[in-house]
């Protein structure tokens, strides 16, 4: 039996005595082509499942929906206690799966604990089973941005989840690749020397229709992009002022909010497929459909104020856009060689989100000195980590 076979088969059989699992891994270890797997099969023995992640794109990955729309919730809200429409879903779902589970907040993990207490609840009384759930993701990854982790709250500790470490990273093929990125994950240093020949004093503009930079701060990313934007002006290309960004035919873009009609999410990177006189086409890369957005709706919807702009060129990205999508070739910006420039990782998982989205050593090319960020890993994930691997 392959090894995926048999995390497949442990998952199943886990699911089916205990009913709650835990699915952890390093990044491309397979989390989410095991939730594919489990998904279908559940679906073939007549099981309801109720795919979710945190966030549109992770949702998108996985073929869901995000955790606020199964449960009812705005992304605003802080619910405390669920009312009916919270559980509503959940009471006809057999298998909840929730992807991306670090960047669901202690605070947000408690709330959904106690809709699943009361989806139980509701089913025991229709003489129904509890609802299974796989829970899924790496917190060694990115941190949610508010809040704490998910496994630092007392309904985590409590919620008697049986643990599976896939242990096998497939995104990469290089074994020494793939044992460094491990070290940084952890937070050992040692790992960092390994990249360092990776770093080059190259023009970052070289090649930046086949390259993407990945930078901390957002800032850094729109002038990253602002660079493509000259590029495409210095070659002649027709450039035009839609949603306040500057767009021709050709130019990358990644998509910051939620389509209203479900076309695109936040995190959905796309191509400007054509400007007419009346609209812009867009072609997502994640399943090449295509978009047509007004030329005029844009007009008419100037002065509203969104939280974000509808999109930003896709030349440069934060490493928190990134988190959970994979790259031919990037640029990791450490930090800029101008005055004043400040080290662009700042946080625990970043430059293992950053190194890790890339498939092989030759598509990395590093900015700065890779031994300057002075975070990787934080110390709760690493004894969380450290007691998993001694549980299993
Ligand atoms: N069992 C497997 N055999 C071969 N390739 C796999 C397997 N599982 C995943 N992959 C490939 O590895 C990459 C990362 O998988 P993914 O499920 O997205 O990882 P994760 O969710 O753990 O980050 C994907 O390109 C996927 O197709
Ligand atoms: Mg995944």
């Amino acid at each position: 039996m392959s090894e995926d076979n048999a995390d497949m088969e442990k998952c199943i059989d886990i699911l089916s005595n205990r009913g709650r699992i835990f699915v952890s891994g390093e990044a491309g270890s397979g989390k989410s082509q095991l939730i594919h797997a489990v998904e279908k099969h559940e679906k073939e023995e007549g099981m309801h499942v109720l795919l979710t992640a945190p966030s549109g794109i992770a949702a998108e990955n996985i073929g869901g929906i995000t955790c606020h729309a199964a449960l009812a919730v705005r992304p605003s809200q802080r619910p405390q206690y669920p009312t009916a429409l919270n559980i509503s879903r959940l009471i006809d779902a057999d298998l909840l799966i929730i992807d991306e589970i670090s960047m669901i907040s202690g605070e947000f993990w408690t709330f959904i604990t106690k809709c699943i207490e009361c989806a139980d609840e509701a089913r025991r009384k229709m003489g129904r089973s509890p609802i299974r759930v796989m829970v899924v993701g790496d917190f060694g990854q990115l941190p949610p941005a508010r809040g704490t982790y998910a496994f630092m709250s007392y309904q985590w500790r409590t919620f008697g989840f049986e643990n599976l470490k896939l242990k096998k990273v497939y995104r990469q093929d290089d074994t020494k690749m793939v044992k460094n990125l491990q070290k940084i994950r952890l937070g050992d240093r040692s790992g960092l020397g390994f990249f360092e020949n990776y770093t080059s004093p190259m023009e970052i503009y070289d090649d930046m229709e086949n390259t993407v930079t990945l930078c901390g701060f957002r800032r850094t990313a729109d002038k990253y992009n602002q660079l493509a934007v000259d590029q495409a002006r210095l070659s002649g290309k027709e450039i035009i002022n839609f949603y306040s960004q500057r767009i021709w035919a050709g130019a990358k873009v990644v998509f910051r909010l939620n389509d209203e009609m479900g076309r695109f999410c936040n995190g959905d990177r796309a191509i400007v497929k054509a400007i007419t006189e009346d609209d812009v086409l867009f072609e997502l890369k994640r399943n090449n459909a295509v978009i047509q957005l007004s030329r005029r709706m844009d007009e008419s919807k100037q002065g509203r104020i969104y939280e974000r702009p509808l999109f930003t060129l896709g030349y440069a990205l934060t490493c928190h856009l990134a988190q959970g999508q994979t790259f031919d070739r990037a640029n990791i910006i450490i930090k800029e060689e101008i005055e004043n420039s400040r080290c662009e990782i700042f946080t625990f998982g970043q430059l293992y989100v950053a190194l890790s989205r890339v498939r092989t050593l030759g598509g990395i090319r590093i900015l700065g000195d890779i031994h300057l960020p002075d975070v990787l890993a934080s110390a709760y994930f690493c004894n969380f980590e450290t007691n998993l691997q001694s549980a299993a």
